[in-house]
């Protein structure tokens, strides 16, 4: 029996990861940002870019559990748009959220996995960290934040005994196109069809990380198109380039020209 907190645990991956946690016998502390009285899915009011939930995070599962196994940074936000359309204000917002909320998390929980000497962080990413499609120079910068701070702290935090994964999935259907903001309607026009259009859902997702955290994998790449992609950049970079700009002209397209 693992003892595990899950951020954004109400809607999509979070809530299919403590469905699953649970089923196999783990005790979750699911969060989320949304108050424990709008939703009976909720344990604790987490919004993941206040330190003062954090802390009172911290305290909660000292008092519950006094310690942690597992700890999964998986709530964020979509995001998106070309350079020259999303302002700042928007790179602002999702860095707050995706990464620095990330960041929080790991900060509040590594001293008592320290402490323990045991424990295991899960980040949730995106295959956006490892490929980055034209059009989603924000989402795809934290996301490879994610990556690169989960790498870290995997080696920061080996002498302790406790471990880091990152989770990069390719789009599946969830509510994460509800938390879409920006300029770029284009991008977000086919951000939300990828997403709504994919074959696999939360739970499959939540399945594959599971038996990617069992099998003691770092990076986590839970569906086949994930992996598709990510080797056919490691592979064959000039037919992964080819396929990229193939997208950037088909947002070109449905944008229009900026300027
Ligand atoms: N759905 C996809 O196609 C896809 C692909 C790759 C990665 N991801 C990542 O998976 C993770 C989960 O997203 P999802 O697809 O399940 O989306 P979702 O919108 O269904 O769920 C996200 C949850 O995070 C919560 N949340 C948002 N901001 C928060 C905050 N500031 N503090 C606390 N909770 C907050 C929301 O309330 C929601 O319950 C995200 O990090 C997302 O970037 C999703």
């Amino acid at each position: 029996m693992s003892r595990v907190l899950v951020t954004g645990a109400v809607s999509g991956l979070g809530a299919a990861l403590t469905a699953a946690f649970r089923a196999r016998g783990d005790e979750v502390l699911a969060t989320d940002r949304v108050s424990t009285g709008s939703s009976d899915r909720v344990d604790l009011q987490l919004d993941i870019t206040s330190d003062d939930d954090w802390a009172a995070a911290l305290a909660a599962v000292e008092e519950r559990w006094g310690g942690l196994d597992v700890l999964v940074n998986n709530a964020g936000v979509a995001g998106g748009g070309r350079i020259d359309v999303a302002g700042l204000d928007e790179w602002e917002w999702i860095l707050e959220i995706n990464l620095l909320g990330v960041v929080r998390g790991c900060r509040t929980f590594t001293p008592m996995l320290k402490r323990q000497r045991s424990g295991r962080i899960v980040n949730v990413a995106s295959l956006a960290g490892l490929v980055h499609p034209a059009g989603m120079a924000s989402y795809n910068a934290v996301k490879a934040g994610v990556v690169a701070l989960t790498e870290t702290l995997g080696h920061e935090l080996s002498p302790y005994g406790v471990r880091a994964s990152v989770v990069c999935p390719s789009y599946f259907r969830t509510n994460l196109m509800d938390s879409l903001r920006g300029a770029d309607e284009a991008l977000g026009a086919i951000v939300t069809q990828l997403v709504e259009r994919s074959p696999w859902t939360a739970d499959d997702i939540a399945a594959a990380v599971l038996a990617g955290l069992d099998a003691g994998d770092e990076v986590i790449l839970p569906d086949p198109a994930a992996r598709a992609a990510y080797e056919l950049k490691l592979r064959d970079r000039p037919a992964y380039d080819v396929q990229m700009r193939h997208q950037a002209a088909r947002l070109e397209e449905l944008g229009g020209p900026v300027g």
